[in-house]
Protein backbone atom coordinates (compact mmCIF):
# COMPACT_ATOMS: atom_id res chain seq x y z
CA UNK A 1 0.00 0.00 0.00
CA UNK A 2 1.00 3.21 -0.96
CA UNK A 3 0.39 6.11 1.86
CA UNK A 4 0.10 9.15 -0.09
CA UNK A 5 -1.51 12.61 1.29
CA UNK A 6 -4.65 12.13 -0.54
CA UNK A 7 -4.76 8.52 1.38
CA UNK A 8 -5.08 10.41 4.87
CA UNK A 9 -7.24 12.82 3.21
CA UNK A 10 -9.89 10.72 2.80
CA UNK A 11 -10.04 9.45 6.37
CA UNK A 12 -10.25 13.28 7.40
CA UNK A 13 -13.05 14.08 4.96
CA UNK A 14 -15.52 11.61 5.52
CA UNK A 15 -14.72 12.86 9.63
CA UNK A 16 -14.66 16.28 8.60
CA UNK A 17 -18.00 15.83 6.73
CA UNK A 18 -19.78 14.51 9.94
CA UNK A 19 -18.51 17.21 12.45
CA UNK A 20 -20.31 21.31 12.64
CA UNK A 21 -17.42 22.23 14.89
CA UNK A 22 -13.61 22.75 14.87
CA UNK A 23 -11.40 20.42 16.65
CA UNK A 24 -8.70 22.01 18.51
CA UNK A 25 -7.44 18.92 20.42
CA UNK A 26 -6.79 15.34 19.43
CA UNK A 27 -6.82 12.46 22.41
CA UNK A 28 -5.66 9.39 22.21
CA UNK A 29 -7.10 7.25 25.57
CA UNK A 30 -5.37 4.23 26.42
CA UNK A 31 -6.26 1.23 28.04
CA UNK A 32 -9.00 1.29 30.49
CA UNK A 33 -8.83 5.39 30.01
CA UNK A 34 -12.09 4.78 28.10
CA UNK A 35 -14.50 6.63 30.43
CA UNK A 36 -12.77 9.78 29.87
CA UNK A 37 -14.71 9.77 26.58
CA UNK A 38 -18.01 10.22 28.56
CA UNK A 39 -17.15 14.05 29.19
CA UNK A 40 -17.61 14.76 25.78
CA UNK A 41 -20.85 17.26 25.21
CA UNK A 42 -23.14 16.49 22.16
CA UNK A 43 -20.83 13.71 21.50
CA UNK A 44 -21.03 12.35 17.55
CA UNK A 45 -19.44 8.81 17.57
CA UNK A 46 -18.27 7.12 14.54
CA UNK A 47 -17.43 3.83 14.64
CA UNK A 48 -13.45 3.15 13.26
CA UNK A 49 -15.22 0.64 10.85
CA UNK A 50 -17.00 3.21 8.81
CA UNK A 51 -13.67 5.61 8.41
CA UNK A 52 -12.16 5.08 4.70
CA UNK A 53 -8.80 4.12 5.26
CA UNK A 54 -8.68 3.55 8.53
CA UNK A 55 -7.42 0.89 11.17
CA UNK A 56 -9.67 -1.51 13.32
CA UNK A 57 -9.08 -2.11 17.07
CA UNK A 58 -8.80 -5.75 17.62
CA UNK A 59 -7.93 -5.65 21.69
CA UNK A 60 -10.93 -5.87 23.49
CA UNK A 61 -10.80 -3.06 25.86
CA UNK A 62 -10.08 -0.79 23.60
CA UNK A 63 -13.69 0.41 22.04
CA UNK A 64 -12.82 1.61 18.27
CA UNK A 65 -14.39 4.32 18.94
CA UNK A 66 -13.62 8.56 17.48
CA UNK A 67 -15.52 10.37 19.95
CA UNK A 68 -16.27 14.03 18.59
CA UNK A 69 -17.70 16.87 20.77
CA UNK A 70 -16.57 19.69 23.34
CA UNK A 71 -15.19 19.71 26.70
CA UNK A 72 -15.55 22.45 28.64
CA UNK A 73 -16.46 24.60 25.29
CA UNK A 74 -13.19 22.98 23.72
CA UNK A 75 -13.60 21.05 20.40
CA UNK A 76 -11.96 17.41 20.91
CA UNK A 77 -11.48 14.32 18.97
CA UNK A 78 -11.09 11.57 21.32
CA UNK A 79 -10.13 8.35 20.27
CA UNK A 80 -11.37 5.31 22.54
CA UNK A 81 -9.18 2.34 21.49
CA UNK A 82 -5.91 2.65 19.96
CA UNK A 83 -3.70 0.91 17.46
CA UNK A 84 -0.62 -1.25 18.09
CA UNK A 85 2.06 -2.27 16.27
CA UNK A 86 1.47 -6.05 18.18
CA UNK A 87 -1.72 -6.35 16.16
CA UNK A 88 -0.13 -6.42 13.01
CA UNK A 89 0.15 -2.91 11.59
CA UNK A 90 3.04 -1.78 10.44
CA UNK A 91 4.44 1.21 11.73
CA UNK A 92 3.57 3.70 8.62
CA UNK A 93 0.25 2.53 9.43
CA UNK A 94 0.13 3.61 12.16
CA UNK A 95 0.33 6.87 11.71
CA UNK A 96 -3.08 7.15 10.58
CA UNK A 97 -4.86 8.53 13.44
CA UNK A 98 -2.57 11.61 14.43
CA UNK A 99 -2.35 12.31 11.23
CA UNK A 100 -6.28 12.56 10.73
CA UNK A 101 -6.08 14.74 14.37
CA UNK A 102 -3.80 17.00 11.86
CA UNK A 103 -6.17 17.00 8.58
CA UNK A 104 -9.21 17.75 11.15
CA UNK A 105 -7.37 21.16 12.27
CA UNK A 106 -6.08 20.00 15.61
CA UNK A 107 -3.20 22.13 17.08
CA UNK A 108 -2.25 19.77 19.98
CA UNK A 109 -2.33 16.15 21.11
CA UNK A 110 -2.51 14.33 24.29
CA UNK A 111 -1.39 10.78 24.39
CA UNK A 112 -2.37 8.17 27.19
CA UNK A 113 -1.19 4.78 27.78
CA UNK A 114 -1.26 2.03 30.69
CA UNK A 115 2.44 1.11 31.41
CA UNK A 116 4.55 -0.80 33.71
CA UNK A 117 6.40 0.95 35.84
CA UNK A 118 10.69 0.53 35.95
CA UNK A 119 11.47 3.68 37.88
CA UNK A 120 11.27 1.85 41.48
CA UNK A 121 10.14 4.95 42.93
CA UNK A 122 6.60 4.33 40.81
CA UNK A 123 4.13 2.92 42.11
CA UNK A 124 1.06 1.20 40.64
CA UNK A 125 -1.86 4.06 39.89
CA UNK A 126 0.67 7.14 39.68
CA UNK A 127 1.00 9.15 36.31
CA UNK A 128 4.13 9.62 34.39
CA UNK A 129 4.41 12.81 32.39
CA UNK A 130 6.56 11.83 29.12
CA UNK A 131 8.97 13.95 29.11
CA UNK A 132 11.08 11.66 26.54
CA UNK A 133 11.07 8.12 24.86
CA UNK A 134 13.25 5.32 23.75
CA UNK A 135 12.44 2.91 20.35
CA UNK A 136 14.90 0.93 19.99
CA UNK A 137 12.87 -1.91 18.10
CA UNK A 138 11.39 -1.99 14.93
CA UNK A 139 11.51 1.21 12.76
CA UNK A 140 10.48 4.60 12.39
CA UNK A 141 6.44 5.04 11.36
CA UNK A 142 8.38 7.73 8.89
CA UNK A 143 9.78 5.13 7.23
CA UNK A 144 9.01 4.91 3.03
CA UNK A 145 8.26 7.92 1.23
CA UNK A 146 8.27 11.01 2.54
CA UNK A 147 4.76 13.10 2.59
CA UNK A 148 5.82 16.54 2.29
CA UNK A 149 2.46 17.98 2.97
CA UNK A 150 3.11 16.82 6.78
CA UNK A 151 6.80 17.55 7.25
CA UNK A 152 10.38 17.16 6.46
CA UNK A 153 11.74 13.99 5.71
CA UNK A 154 14.52 14.62 8.65
CA UNK A 155 13.02 16.39 12.11
CA UNK A 156 13.59 16.61 15.22
CA UNK A 157 12.29 15.10 18.03
CA UNK A 158 14.04 16.73 20.95
CA UNK A 159 11.20 18.18 22.30
CA UNK A 160 8.55 16.32 21.06
CA UNK A 161 6.82 15.73 24.24
CA UNK A 162 6.15 19.69 24.39
CA UNK A 163 7.81 21.69 27.17
CA UNK A 164 5.13 24.33 27.42
CA UNK A 165 1.99 21.01 27.50
CA UNK A 166 4.40 19.66 30.09
CA UNK A 167 4.56 22.53 32.10
CA UNK A 168 1.03 22.84 31.99
CA UNK A 169 0.50 19.17 33.30
CA UNK A 170 2.60 19.70 35.66
CA UNK A 171 0.71 22.98 37.25
CA UNK A 172 -2.54 21.05 37.27
CA UNK A 173 -1.35 18.24 39.68
CA UNK A 174 -2.22 20.08 42.54
CA UNK A 175 -5.09 18.59 44.64
CA UNK A 176 -6.14 15.70 41.89
CA UNK A 177 -5.51 13.15 44.26
CA UNK A 178 -3.37 11.30 41.94
CA UNK A 179 0.92 10.84 42.23
CA UNK A 180 2.55 12.91 39.58
CA UNK A 181 6.22 11.84 37.91
CA UNK A 182 8.03 13.44 35.12
CA UNK A 183 9.93 10.05 32.92
CA UNK A 184 11.31 8.63 30.00
CA UNK A 185 8.60 6.03 28.30
CA UNK A 186 10.26 3.22 26.50
CA UNK A 187 8.72 1.36 24.17
CA UNK A 188 8.12 -2.44 23.58
CA UNK A 189 6.32 -4.25 21.29
CA UNK A 190 5.12 -6.89 23.14
CA UNK A 191 2.35 -8.61 22.76
CA UNK A 192 3.94 -10.43 25.65
CA UNK A 193 4.86 -8.84 28.80
CA UNK A 194 8.78 -8.18 29.15
CA UNK A 195 11.37 -10.65 31.08
CA UNK A 196 13.11 -9.61 34.15
CA UNK A 197 16.01 -8.97 31.99
CA UNK A 198 14.65 -6.43 29.41
CA UNK A 199 13.48 -4.89 32.49
CA UNK A 200 16.65 -4.43 34.20
CA UNK A 201 17.93 -3.46 31.03
CA UNK A 202 15.52 -0.70 30.34
CA UNK A 203 16.21 0.63 33.68
CA UNK A 204 19.92 0.65 33.13
CA UNK A 205 19.04 2.52 29.92
CA UNK A 206 17.21 5.06 31.06
CA UNK A 207 13.68 4.00 31.05
CA UNK A 208 11.05 4.68 33.94
CA UNK A 209 8.21 3.14 32.42
CA UNK A 210 7.50 0.45 29.79
CA UNK A 211 4.47 -0.04 26.92
CA UNK A 212 3.63 -1.16 23.81
CA UNK A 213 2.41 2.04 22.46
CA UNK A 214 2.32 5.82 22.28
CA UNK A 215 5.60 6.42 20.19
CA UNK A 216 4.90 6.34 16.81
CA UNK A 217 1.86 8.51 17.43
CA UNK A 218 4.59 11.45 19.27
CA UNK A 219 6.77 10.43 16.25
CA UNK A 220 4.30 11.45 14.30
CA UNK A 221 3.09 14.69 15.86
CA UNK A 222 6.67 15.46 15.70
CA UNK A 223 6.63 15.18 12.16
CA UNK A 224 3.66 17.46 10.98
CA UNK A 225 4.09 19.81 14.26
CA UNK A 226 2.04 19.39 16.27
CA UNK A 227 2.92 19.64 19.52
CA UNK A 228 2.38 17.08 22.62
CA UNK A 229 1.76 15.97 25.63
CA UNK A 230 1.95 11.92 27.21
CA UNK A 231 0.79 10.07 30.02
CA UNK A 232 1.70 6.81 31.49
CA UNK A 233 -1.02 5.32 33.65
CA UNK A 234 1.51 3.38 35.81
CA UNK A 235 -0.89 0.11 36.26
CA UNK A 236 1.99 -2.50 37.48
CA UNK A 237 5.30 -3.08 38.71
CA UNK A 238 7.21 -4.07 35.68
CA UNK A 239 8.34 -7.52 35.43
CA UNK A 240 10.62 -9.26 38.48
CA UNK A 241 10.31 -6.05 40.41
CA UNK A 242 7.42 -7.55 42.40
CA UNK A 243 7.24 -11.57 42.61
CA UNK A 244 3.68 -11.81 41.24
CA UNK A 245 2.44 -12.63 37.78
CA UNK A 246 1.90 -10.13 35.29
CA UNK A 247 -2.06 -9.63 33.40
CA UNK A 248 -3.99 -7.56 31.50
CA UNK A 249 -6.44 -8.16 34.24
CA UNK A 250 -4.11 -6.40 36.61
CA UNK A 251 -3.50 -3.58 34.23
CA UNK A 252 -7.35 -2.68 33.50
CA UNK A 253 -8.13 -2.46 37.70
CA UNK A 254 -5.56 -0.73 38.09
CA UNK A 255 -6.62 1.67 35.14
CA UNK A 256 -9.90 1.49 36.56
CA UNK A 257 -9.38 2.88 39.94
CA UNK A 258 -7.63 5.58 38.42
CA UNK A 259 -10.02 6.40 35.93
CA UNK A 260 -11.89 8.87 37.49
CA UNK A 261 -9.40 10.64 38.80
CA UNK A 262 -7.40 11.34 35.56
CA UNK A 263 -10.31 11.92 33.45
CA UNK A 264 -11.30 14.89 36.37
CA UNK A 265 -7.14 15.93 35.79
CA UNK A 266 -7.35 15.69 32.20
CA UNK A 267 -10.45 17.91 31.75
CA UNK A 268 -8.70 20.62 33.48
CA UNK A 269 -5.33 20.06 31.49
CA UNK A 270 -7.54 20.44 28.45
CA UNK A 271 -8.79 24.05 29.71
CA UNK A 272 -5.32 24.89 29.77
CA UNK A 273 -4.04 24.08 26.11
N1 LIG B 1 4.79 -3.81 30.09
C1 LIG B 1 4.39 -3.40 28.87
N2 LIG B 1 3.23 -2.79 28.65
C2 LIG B 1 2.45 -2.56 29.71
C3 LIG B 1 2.80 -2.97 31.00
C4 LIG B 1 4.04 -3.62 31.21
O1 LIG B 1 4.43 -3.99 32.32
N3 LIG B 1 1.78 -2.57 31.83
C5 LIG B 1 0.86 -1.97 31.05
N4 LIG B 1 1.24 -1.95 29.76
Amino acid sequence: MEYTYAYFEKSARYVREKLNFQPEIGIILGSSLGPFAAQVENPVVIPYEEIPHFLRSTVATHAGKLICGTIGGKGVVCMSGRFHSYEGYDFPQLTAPIRLFKLLGCRAVILTNAAGGVNLDYKPGDIMIINDQIMFSGCSPMRGPNIPEFGPRFFDVQKMYSPRLRAIARQCAEGSGLTFHEGCYFFMQGPQFETPAEIRAIRTLGGDAVGMSTVTEALTAAHCGLPCLGFSVITNMAAGILDQPLTDEEVNEVGHLVADNFSAYLKKVLARI
